[in-house]
């Protein structure tokens, strides 16, 4: 051969090595409500996921995580078409995000057919993870912390609650086993349901009010929780007596601090606190604060989870995107999250993560979830039951 052969030879693999390097990119689509009146979910996941990245670097197995942000803002028809757009031209090896139930189900059936991993980091209706196959989720479900809160109020006095929830799968999930659970130890059960769409609570809060409970339960979606409050203390509900629980999604640390008083004493369940104890968490809200300039909320956590999750499965696979495979690593899967132990069952791709049950207190002038009780390694309940 003469040189210019050999120099050919090398120009001929330099050309043929370009796409084969392209292909070491792993691309994720990240489909949020970025825009529209659930933006403060979109926010918080993505700066979940971007800080994840900033700690951990942009490669995993050796590829480079490239993540691709697309707003459906909160529409599910714009989930489902760019959910397809981004598997079809951007070649994405996952999606994930979904950040309310309508959404996640609206993409499950492109993910089935796509072959794509649909990873879920913040809707929480039980059923999600049984619309695909490919489907894992890394935020929680309603019956998980619903449960835990109902046996929380049997046992500390309160016999007759209204239940108080939005008209759609999460609430209704809610609604659900919080009542199924405390009917069972010996409570009484009356509901009441308020739309999803542009939500006014007062004609539902003065039915709640005239009931007398001695408790008012409460489902709203992270976004509504301000609106919520402000409307439940301009009826003067906080000076009633009556006791406000639920699952936390209602004492959103994110807005948590501006709702003022009327939110000290509600005592929920959930995932995730900002002032959860542990040194994981000390670091994580440290972060999150210096990046964003607001504390993370349960939805950050999903973000935040739902990357290492994704990071792991690669470093498992040794960075084939395989579908099954990378569905097949994440199955049992176990970590340390900022919020806590947490797993991936693997009978159900659904995560299992311990439950808090929290009050808000004034803590050094701000007000907090303060845990004060564990139930661990709670597996979604509604599949538990399903068996
Ligand atoms: C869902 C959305 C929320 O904002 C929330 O707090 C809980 C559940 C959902 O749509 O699944």
């Amino acid at each position: 051969m003469t040189l210019k052969h050999v120099l050919m030879a090398a120009l001929a693999t330099a050309m043929f090595a370009a796409p084969a390097q392209a292909q070491d990119n792993v691309k994720v689509g990240l489909i949020l409500p970025l825009t529209g009146p659930f933006t403060a979910i979109g926010r918080q996941v993505e700066n979940g996921v971007k800080l994840y990245m900033a700690q951990k670097g942009d490669t995993a197995a050796g590829k480079k995580v490239e993540i691709v942000v697309k707003d459906d803002g909160g529409n599910a028809d714009a989930t489902k078409r760019i959910a397809q757009e981004l598997i079809v031209n951007e070649k994405v090896a996952i999606i994930a995000g979904f950040g309310l139930t309508p959404l996640a189900m609206a993409a499950a059936p492109i993910a089935t057919q796509g072959k794509t991993p649909q990873i879920v980091m913040a809707a929480g209706t039980s059923a999600i993870t049984q619309a695909s196959p490919y489907i894992v989720r890394t935020s929680f479900t309603l019956p998980q912390s619903s449960v835990p809160i109902a046996d929380w109020a049997a046992k500390n006095g309160i016999k007759k609650v209204m239940t108080v929830v939005t008209d759609y799968g999460p609430g209704l999930d809610a609604e659900k086993w919080f009542s199924e659970t405390f009917t069972k130890a010996g409570g009484t059960v009356e509901s009441v349901r308020a739309p999803l769409k542009s939500p006014d609570f007062a004609p539902y809060l003065q039915k709640a009010a005239d009931a007398k409970p001695d408790a008012i339960f409460v489902f709203v979606p992270a976004g509504q929780s301000a609106q919520f409050m402000k409307q439940y203390r301009e009826r003067g509900l906080d000076k009633s007596g009556i006791k406000l629980i639920g699952p936390g999604d209602v004492t959103d640390d994110e807005v948590l601090n501006d709702m003022g008083d009327v939110a000290l004493g509600v005592v929920t369940a959930h995932l995730y606190s900002t002032a959860h104890d542990s040194p994981e968490n000390k670091a994580y809200v440290e972060a999150f604060k210096k990046a964003n300039n607001v504390r993370p909320n349960f939805m950050s956590v999903g973000g935040y989870d739902g990357m290492h999750l994704i990071y792991e499965a690669l470093k498992k696979t040794g960075g084939d995107t395989d579908a099954d495979k990378l569905i097949a690593a994440m199955k049992g899967m176990s970590w340390v999250s900022p919020r806590g132990p947490i797993s991936i069952d693997p009978e159900t791709r659904d995560i299992i993560q311990n439950i808090y049950i929290r009050e808000v207190k004034s803590v050094n002038g701000e007000l907090y979830n303060v845990e004060f009780a564990t139930i661990a390694n709670v597996k979604d309940p509604a599949k538990a039951a399903a068996k």
